[in-house]
């Protein structure tokens, strides 16, 4: 299963609106309802946006009218723009505009049809690295689960999240599947429900043991010693390792400073921006407040009532006990650890 695929012509992506109650697919044909699929969360999950936004490129490139390479260039940088807008705070979407524009700009091609066929190509192999990297950090973050462990995780980082695997939900699978015993405590998410929606769909499926807790329930689970360690993804890390990530993240990881309880964020080296210094300089989604007071179409509130929708926080980096990457499990201090995992050694 994957989440989004390039499909004869078109990009086709699991609709994650529709889940768990349908599994629907939507077959978008221009740039432009790529764009939108990204801001209205039709696909949503770092991984997930860039591979998506790496396809609409190659969309874009396929149905732009240019002759020229340069022409078409120009094209596909206004597309870049477009996606970019689409979501601000999960780097994976504009590193993966960027992969492909650096292919158009390289001189590598020298006529339409070629760049275009290249770019497809690129996208294909973003979407084939997405899954391979996520079995890799599934891999070196499996031992994080030990026999009989409870783990708690906050929104959802699984095959849905990314083009398939998923990065935190990647090592609870790849726990699974080397036979360890464990259960994971899913924190709902509100307001988009993407643990009790999403994540619950997917470890049903995969036959984990679970529970969807209400998100405020977090802190009691701790304190009943019902938690051991805290798995949560990543939508940008800064170079000192801060990091962006689902709204209440940075409240579950003061509370596990509190209990003493080892906090790990699972991410792709793509998710690193070393260009920031800090998490202040993430840029941070704040949504339509429709969705706290209206979520899915059912009104909790009058429609005038006020609300706050800010879709993700930044938790600084010293509540981090480690960043699980594909290169090993970075760790403080992690402006030297993150550097060596993008460069790719082995932290
Ligand atoms: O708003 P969403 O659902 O796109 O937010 C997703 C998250 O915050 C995930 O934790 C993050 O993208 C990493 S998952 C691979």
């Amino acid at each position: 299963m994957r989440s989004v695929i390039w499909d004869d012509g078109a990009v086709k992506m699991i609709d994650q609106r529709a889940l768990p109650w349908k599994l629907d697919y939507a077959r978008l044909n221009t740039v432009e309802a790529v764009a939108e699929s990204i801001a209205n969360m039709t696909v949503r999950g770092a991984p997930a946006i860039g591979a998506a936004a790496a396809f609409g490129m190659a969309l874009a490139a396929r149905q732009s009218p240019a002759t020229t390479v340069a022409g078409l260039l120009d094209d596909l940088r206004q597309c870049g723009d477009l996606l970019n807008a689409a979501r601000p705070t999960a780097v994976n979407l504009a590193w993966a505009v960027n992969q492909l524009l650096q292919i158009a700009a390289s001189g590598e091609f020298n006529n339409v049809d070629d760049l275009r066929a290249g770019l497809l190509l690129a996208a294909q192999q973003i979407a084939d690295d997405d899954v391979a990297i996520n079995r890799r950090m599934g891999a070196q973050g499996a031992g994080l689960i030990r026999p009989g462990a409870k783990v708690l995780h906050h929104c959802n980082t699984g095959a849905l999240a990314t083009v398939d695997y998923g990065t935190a939900l990647g090592v609870v699978r790849a726990a699974h599947e080397a036979g360890v015993d464990f259960h994971v405590l899913l924190d709902e998410t509100r307001p988009r429900l993407q643990g009790s929606r999403l994540s619950a769909w997917e470890l049903e499926r995969l036959g984990v043991s679970y529970d969807i807790i209400p998100d405020t329930a977090a802190g009691y689970f701790m304190q009943q010693n019902e938690v051991d360690v805290v798995l949560v993804g990543a939508d940008r890390v800064a170079s000192n390792g801060d990091f962006a990530n689902k709204i209440g993240t940075y409240q579950l990881a003061i509370m596990a400073a509190a209990h003493g309880i080892p906090f790990y964020s699972v991410a792709p080296t793509s998710t690193i921006d070393l260009s920031l210094a800090s998490g202040a300089d993430i840029p941070i989604e704040e949504r339509d407040s429709s969705e706290v007071t209206t979520p899915y179409g059912n009104p909790i509130t009058p429609a005038h009532f006020k609300a706050r929708n800010p879709a993700f926080d930044v938790t600084p980096n010293h509540y981090l006990s480690g960043i699980v990457t594909e290169n090993g499990i970075a760790r403080a201090p992690f402006s030297e650890s993150l550097r060596r995992a993008v460069a790719g050694e082995q932290v």
